[in-house]
């Protein structure tokens, strides 16, 4: 077992019983309903651990990022869908924290991390998926509101939440500081809910267009009270919240190979568990190594995060992409382990497969993570000049192919 604190030692036990008495057991209900577990929610927050990562001055724990990815964890370990219910209050509430004014933080944060409030984060558009920053929904400036016009998609918790960090254009013209993040609260006129989306995995969790017409918010309601700086905010935020759905892929993958392990031990067949033939052991071993490396990267990503280290945007990145490429191949071969079984619908395990996939893709896709990791490479390369001497001497002054002197007649 990794090194945790004492604090998340802590969290690990109080989610583990809510994960095996809460969540288990209603994991498949939900997942063919697709609804809300509402009543999974509120065992979450008679437990306190709706504001594990909430400071304690605003009403919550205190845990920072790490104790909050260990909570992820053990839920998703029973259910990815009931770990990202609850990790995308965490995505939704960072823009607060980490850019809210004192008294946003105070009228808003409390209510959150006592489970009274739900929230939720919304970024992305139709036309403006990894590319975030192309996005067009509007907050214009009148008087003492912004009236915010467009449309956000594939908002999760979207159909649940009672609050909304919405971000939008309040400054078209400006090329750096061109977006501004609003906090929306549901019922707020001219702000509703739309089309409901019907899911691969994460069937519990609610998936939802946002729509915004004419919808106007009191300016007060501006994160952070200046305009311009929702687009710093948002990536700052997706910094913070990136452990987090590692940590998700984490248990989705330690989930699944428990499964696993328990299943290749009953099975026989030629005369033996199955874990004894050496195809099947080995499968189980890389597995194991896989989602040890990957919560290894996680617990470090949540300690930089919660220590502010300088340019833990890399790590954030590097733990979102691991962890989740780990957890979409070993759920993939956990439901290899239990063959036939494994396809039907009758078991656990081909949900985890399903819920796993979307690690992958959202708070940016990993193809976004390679990205921002080779951006970060290339810009820590300048610190490692002194070994240019070591690369060949015509590479070493970089660019353009050497002068060839025309030779003598
Ligand atoms: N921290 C602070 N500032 C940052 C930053 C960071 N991590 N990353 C970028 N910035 C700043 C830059 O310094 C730059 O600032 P200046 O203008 O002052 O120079 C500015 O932001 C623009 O930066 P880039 O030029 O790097 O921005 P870009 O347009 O090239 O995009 C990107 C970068 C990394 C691709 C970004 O667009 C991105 O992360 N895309 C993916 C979006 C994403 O994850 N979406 C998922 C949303 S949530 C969701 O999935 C749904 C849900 O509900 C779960």
């Amino acid at each position: 077992m990794p090194a945790y604190t004492a604090d998340q030692l802590h969290w690990k036990a109080v989610a583990h019983k809510v994960a095996e008495e809460s969540v288990r057991p209603i994991a498949k209900k939900y997942d063919e309903l697709q609804q809300y577990p509402w009543e999974v929610k509120d065992a979450m927050a008679k437990a306190g651990l709706m504001g594990v990562w909430i400071p304690k001055e605003y009403g919550g724990a205190g845990g920072g990022v790490g104790s909050l990815c260990v909570v992820i964890e053990e839920l998703s370990r029973a259910c990815g869908g009931v770990g990202v219910a609850y990790a995308v209050n965490a995505l939704g509430s960072f823009p607060i924290l980490l850019g809210g004014t004192e008294e946003q933080k105070k009228k808003w944060l409390p209510e959150i991390a006592a489970g009274r409030k739900l929230i939720a984060f919304g970024l992305s558009e139709k036309f403006a998926g990894s590319d975030a920053g192309s996005m067009r929904t509007q907050g214009k400036l009148d008087g003492e509101h912004y009236v915010i016009n467009g449309e956000k998609k594939w908002c999760t918790n979207g159909g649940c939440a009672d609050l909304f960090s919405v971000f939008c254009v309040t400054d078209p013209e400006s090329k750096t500081r061109r977006i501004s993040a609003l906090l929306v609260e549901k019922g707020t006129p001219g702000f509703t809910i739309g089309k409901a989306e019907d899911k691969m995995g994460i069937r519990c969790v609610p998936v939802n267009e946002l729509v915004f017409k004419d919808c106007r918010v009191s300016a007060k309601n501006l994160l952070g009270g200046k305009p311009g700086v929702g687009f710093k905010h948002a990536m700052q935020t997706l910094d913070h919240a990136r452990p987090g759905v590692a940590a998700q892929a984490v248990g989705l993958a330690a989930g699944a190979l428990e499964l696993a392990q328990v299943y290749a031990q009953k099975r026989h067949q030629f005369g033996g568990p199955i874990s004894s033939h050496q195809a099947v052991g080995f499968m189980l071993a890389d597995m194991a190594m896989k989602v040890e490396a990957a919560r290894l990267l996680v617990l470090e990503a949540g300690r930089l995060v919660d220590a502010a280290a300088p340019n833990v945007t890399k790590t954030a990145a590097m733990c979102k992409c691991y962890a989740t490429d780990v957890a979409m191949e070993v759920t993939t071969n956990a439901v290899q382990i239990f063959g036939g079984y494994g396809f039907m619908k009758d078991y656990p395990i081909e949900k985890y497969m399903r819920d796993a996939k979307i690690t992958q893709i959202y708070e940016g896709t990993n193809q976004v993570q390679r990205m921002v990791i080779a951006r970060n490479l290339v810009k820590e390369t300048t610190e490692l000049d002194f070994l240019a001497k070591w690369i060949p001497t015509e590479v070493q002054k970089g660019g353009l192919d050497p002068v060839v002197e025309p030779a003598k007649a």
